[in-house]
């Protein structure tokens, strides 16, 4: 990783970024709203992890965005691809040592509520890691055990709502329930979600969250939302649909997070 570090710091110097960005399925084309200072291929950066899921390219690309400087990470590797909870340390690591304070997570999700149609976004309040695997297993020393109880940074969170307020948007909250994935949940899973107290329920970013926690970084994350869960149309889910409707509510995630951006001070 080290290697990655040296790789990205005179890149990354001149513009000293305090923000990152993790693109999920459906933001891809956030980077062409981008002035690209630097791109690599995560395959070109030493322990950075290759994701092999179509709609997932994993490029890393130094920039400005809304002119601020922003370090964007276009694609992730998910817990499902290998079964670890890991997957995405040495992206989030590198960004924490190349001096990035906060880090802005967004994703592709289900809307487990009646009230939230496929193509809103959804800021994230808070999570539920279902699936009960923490990527701070295995990790050493009094560090690990990181505080949740604001993981989500309210400062961040103020921000988001003020630049769609502006742009004239309203933009709801609520919870993110982590599924492992690669299946999609039963409707029985959906409706248990439901009673337990999610929003929306996807197979990402809360293990990233937890990372960034623990290397110290704010958090703020948002979903785009993609369908209704399973058994709330009847129709069946796939990773097309995903495909398909990512980029209508991410085109909306997109303009939202480039306002905040020009807003300063980011
Ligand atoms: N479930 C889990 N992950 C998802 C979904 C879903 O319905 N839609 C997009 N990502």
């Amino acid at each position: 990783m080290s290697a990655a570090i040296d790789h990205l710091r005179p890149h990354v110097a001149p513009l000293k970024p305090k923000t990152g960005i993790v693109l999920g399925s459906g933001l891809g084309r956030f980077v062409e709203a981008l002035e690209v200072v630097h791109r690599v291929s995560y395959a070109d950066l030493p322990g950075f992890p290759v994701s092999r899921v179509s709609g997932h390219a994993g490029e890393l690309v130094v920039a400005r965005a809304g002119g601020a400087p922003v370090i964007v990470l276009s694609g992730r590797v998910h817990f499902y691809e290998s079964g670890d909870a890991n997957a995405m340390r040495a992206p989030i690591e590198t960004l924490a040592a190349l001096g990035i304070e906060n880090l802005i997570l967004t994703n592709s999700a289900g809307s487990v509520r009646e009230d939230l149609a496929p193509g809103s976004v959804l800021r994230t309040a808070d999570h539920i890691a279902f699936s009960g695997r923490s990527p701070l297993i295995g990790v050493e020393g009094d560090g690990r055990f990181v505080g949740m109880t604001n993981a989500y940074d309210p400062g961040l969170a103020a921000r988001m709502e003020a630049a769609a307020e502006g742009l004239g948007l309203t933009l709801p909250s609520g919870v993110y329930m982590w599924f492992s994935g690669p299946n999609f949940e039963t409707p029985a899973e959906i409706r248990m979600a439901r009673i337990l107290g999610a929003d929306a329920v996807g197979m990402s970013t809360v293990p990233e969250v937890i990372l960034a926690r623990y290397f110290g970084l704010k958090v703020l994350a948002a979903s785009v939302i993609t369908n209704y869960g399973a058994g709330m149309t009847g129709a069946e889910l796939s990773h097309d649909e995903t495909k398909e409707m990512a980029p209508k509510g991410g085109e909306t995630l997109g303009r939202i997070l480039l306002a905040m951006l020009a807003s300063g001070d980011l």
